[in-house]
């Protein structure tokens, strides 16, 4: 028999909510930590994770090979039952729809743990239609199996059709948390010339005008992922979603994860993906905000009690938009200060 969704069921989004500023986010999701949960090795490390990370995800997608896939989902909702996340998100990656296991990844893990499960990552995401799928579904399988939060919908932005659907998706479902970009296989669907998981490319830049001569002229290198970041962040923000980069596939180079992680950061995006436990405490620093920043948005916003007019401080403009811009890095410290 069906269930009723509680009152408030999906309350947590205000989808269309008439306010010009949304105050984000509501849970720090700096990382979004994957492991492979068909690993005993790696699976008897995650009641140690649990405080140390914002979000757990057992991925049960690409890295895990096909004849893991059941092991990876039972292994997942091994350690879904037998650990206390606290205020640890757990969240699992899904196999992409038309695959083989997006079915039972689905229906045996709410059935068996979808009581503790926060959001289920869908890959692949080409359209509106996959958020639809994927909503009732979980609509279906919670009324089915006593499930009394709502199961969140996070899409991986990661095809050429993704992208220029982008706001649809976001737009999709209440249960839309929201869209990480996955520049792994958005680079293949596009045909970009690169091999790299994330992160820049050598030969991806500009060159100074008439700076230098021959090797030595200056190039810079330019960011591969900026374009759909701004997009993915514009129909985020839109919908009241969270924008997250996501993985970085170098672990020999810790700067520049840092760098694109950054970079990501300061356009709007909320966390990233960590895939080595190195990655945690990078995600941690990137996007935790700068204490001299926020110092700063502090001085605006006491020099601004009400947020409106225009005032001058250490020589910078201050007016009701800075005043807003000053709350985001304010709110989002008190949030690492919980
Ligand atoms: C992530 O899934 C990616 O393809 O980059
Ligand atoms: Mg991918």
């Amino acid at each position: 028999m069906m269930q009723k969704p509680p009152k408030d069921f999906f309350k947590p989004l205000a989808i269309g909510a008439p306010e010009p500023y949304r105050e984000i986010p509501v849970a720090l999701e700096r990382m979004i930590h994957f492991f492979p949960p068909h690993v005993e090795k790696m699976r008897a490390k995650v009641p140690d994770m649990v405080g140390q990370v914002d979000v757990l995800l057992g991925n049960l997608e690409d890295a895990i090979p096909a004849d893991a896939k059941e092991a990876a989902r039972a292994g997942f909702i091994e350690v879904a039952k037998a650990v206390d996340f606290g205020k640890t998100g757990l969240w699992t990656r899904i196999n992409c729809l038309n695959s083989p296991w997006m079915l039972e990844d689905v229906t045996e893990i709410v059935a068996a743990v979808g009581n503790k499960l926060d959001v289920v990552m869908l890959p692949k995401v080409e359209g509106p239609w996959d958020v639809h799928y994927l909503d009732q579904l979980l609509a279906q399988l919670e009324a089915r199996n006593g499930v009394t939060k709502p199961i969140m919908i996070h899409a991986i932005l990661e095809t050429a059709q993704g992208v220029d659907n982008v706001a649809a998706i976001a737009a999709a479902s209440p249960r839309m948390h929201g869209i990480s970009l996955g520049p792994a296989d958005l680079a293949a669907s596009r045909g970009m010339k690169t091999t790299r998981v994330g992160g820049g490319h050598p030969f991806y830049g500009v060159l100074e005008d008439q700076k230098g001569e021959g090797e030595s002229r200056t190039f810079y290198q330019q960011d591969l992922w900026h374009y759909t970041v701004a997009r993915m962040v514009d129909a985020c923000m839109t919908y009241g979603l969270k924008a997250f980069y996501g993985p970085f596939g170098d672990f020999s180079d810790d700067a520049a994860c840092e760098a694109q992680f950054r970079n990501a950061f300061l356009m709007g995006c909320v966390g990233a993906w960590s895939l080595h436990p190195k990655q945690i405490a990078i995600a941690k620093k990137v996007f935790s905000p700068d204490v001299d920043e926020v110092l700063f948005a502090k001085k605006i916003l006491e020099a601004m009690p009400d947020g409106t007019g225009a005032v001058m401080i250490d020589g910078k403009m201050q007016d009701d938009a800075t005043w807003k811009q000053a709350k985001v890095m304010v709110d989002l410290a008190k949030l690492v200060a919980e």
